[in-house]
């Protein structure tokens, strides 16, 4: 960990000759690298920091004592006392027309599908519709904190459209794509080869690379896609360089037996993909729960990542991830909600359901890795790290400013950390343990998106509560 300042020279001198800058006061944490909890590398975390952003970019990061002994005027910054200010989360899989679905009683992956999530879809082929969805879907990432996410839309290329424009007219970075889909799903919500490779055309010819939009193909799942669509899937993503490819695997055991039926000569759920060219750095497979040791090599070798969704894992009863096997075979693990399968927006929450999954397991999270993979490590395993991710100079300036104590229990937890040397790995630690415990968009003061304050939440106080004892 260091409390050395980066670029100190350029942020006072951004400051002081150009008024296009602004300047954040906090307690500031970001990751440079995978951190390492003992030797504090990866880490660098100020107890009172200063974020310079200038034209919606990282300028600098520093400590505020040496700022200002370097001649930078600290009244110059908005400042958060006791506040955090962290990169903004990022999601690596979520469904934008299932957020009304969230928390649909009763079934497994496959009668979930049927009884909620495809009747909630086919509303969707209304492009007003989609584009209000759209809107609304978007807000609730940001008063959670997400600044970025890897989202599915629907089999209707308007809805794709919708989600598309409002991210762009929100400014966003995205990535996300037109479900394809053409057998085992209800009539309506059907495509055909033909016109999903159409469709998938005319969307990342507007869209992809345009602005902050990046484009993912998106079969929805091996079942419902005939081979052909998933082999006109594989010449698309040979054919559009930076291209991203979502799909789910290995998420229920229902599920895979049916894989089974589907697609007899396959050697397993990876190996349908992997036939029709569909493996890659760029490709994100959702869950990925109940694999092979031939297909955890696979995904290994073809640097395909598996975007772990505790909520959803646990909410669908369809299994505990095993993240160390993933890790230690060289798979790059993602961690996302998969709402509305999963149960919350708010990475707190998910990292919270992430321990105990991994605590089943006998395996651990350690915050600072949890905070990592909601961060940088997320903007890693979707190949964003160039854009974002961390608040390293020239970074798209994306980032949240956490109240650790938003509620009365979350402050007392908070303040019996033992500070004796505020900025120890070890009390950092613990504070965000308690964090990722105990918190959720309730946490989230404000959201910056590009270096613009997108949303505030009024803080909680004393008076909003009433007591009859
Ligand atoms: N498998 C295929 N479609 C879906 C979906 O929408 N959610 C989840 N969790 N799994 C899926
Ligand atoms: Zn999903």
């Amino acid at each position: 960990m260091s409390d050395v300042a980066v670029g100190m020279e350029s942020m006072v001198n951004a400051i002081g000759a150009n008024n296009a800058a602004a300047a954040f006061r906090a307690k500031i944490l970001h990751f440079t690298d995978q951190p390492d909890p003992i030797t504090g590398a990866g880490i660098e975390y100020f107890d009172d920091g200063v974020l310079v952003v200038e034209q919606g970019r990282v300028k600098a990061l520093g400590d505020a004592q040496h700022m200002a002994a370097a001649g930078f005027d600290l009244q110059s910054c908005q400042h958060f006392p006791d506040q955090l200010i962290m990169p903004g989360f990022i999601d690596s899989h979520i469904h934008y027309p299932q957020t009304s679905v969230i928390a649909s009683y009763g079934e497994q992956l496959l009668d979930w599908l049927n009884n909620y999530t495809f009747p909630s879809e086919a509303r969707f082929a209304n492009a007003e519709f989609a584009a209000l969805a759209a809107h609304e879907f978007l807000k609730i990432l940001l008063q959670n904190g997400t600044t970025t996410a890897m989202v599915y839309t629907t089999v209707f290329a308007q809805s794709t459209e919708a989600f598309f424009s409002a991210a762009a007219q929100m400014n966003l970075r995205m990535i996300s794509g037109k479900v394809m889909m053409d057998r085992n799903a209800p009539d309506y919500l059907l495509d055909t080869p033909a016109s999903s490779e159409q469709d998938c055309r005319a969307l990342i010819e507007r869209w992809h690379q345009q602005g902050r939009q990046l484009y993912a193909l998106t079969p929805r799942f091996a079942p419902t896609s005939t081979p052909e669509q998933l082999a006109g899937t594989g010449k698309l993503y040979a054919q559009y360089p930076g291209l991203y490819l979502q799909t789910h695997l290995s998420e229920n055991l229902q599920e895979m037996a049916w894989i089974k039926e589907l697609y007899p000569r396959a050697r397993d759920y990876l190996d349908v993909y992997d036939q029709f060219g569909l493996l890659g750095p760029r490709s994100v497979f959702g869950h990925g729960i109940h694999l092979s040791d031939l297909e955890v090599e696979r995904l290994a070798q073809t640097g395909s990542g598996i975007a772990f969704c505790p909520t959803s894992n646990l909410f669908l009863g369809s299994g505990l991830l095993d993240m160390a096997r993933l890790e230690n075979a060289g798979v790059p693990v993602s961690l996302a909600t998969d709402v509305g399968g999963g149960t919350s927006f708010s990475q707190l929450r998910t990292l919270a359901e992430a321990y105990k999954v991994l605590q089943l397991q006998g395996q651990n999270l350690h915050p600072l890795k949890g905070f990592y993979m909601a961060t940088l490590g997320n903007a890693r395993a979707l190949q964003l790290d160039n854009y974002l991710g961390n608040f390293a100079p020239g970074k798209e300036a994306d980032f949240v400013v956490i109240n650790l104590g938003a509620t009365p229990l979350q402050a007392l937890r908070q303040s019996s950390v033992q500070s004796d040397s505020p900025d120890s790995v070890k009390s950092l630690a613990e504070k965000l343990f308690a964090l990722m415990t105990l918190g959720d968009e309730h946490n989230i003061a404000h959201t910056y998106v590009m270096g613009k304050k997108v949303f505030s939440r009024a803080p909680a106080t004393e008076g909003a509560l009433s007591w009859a004892i």
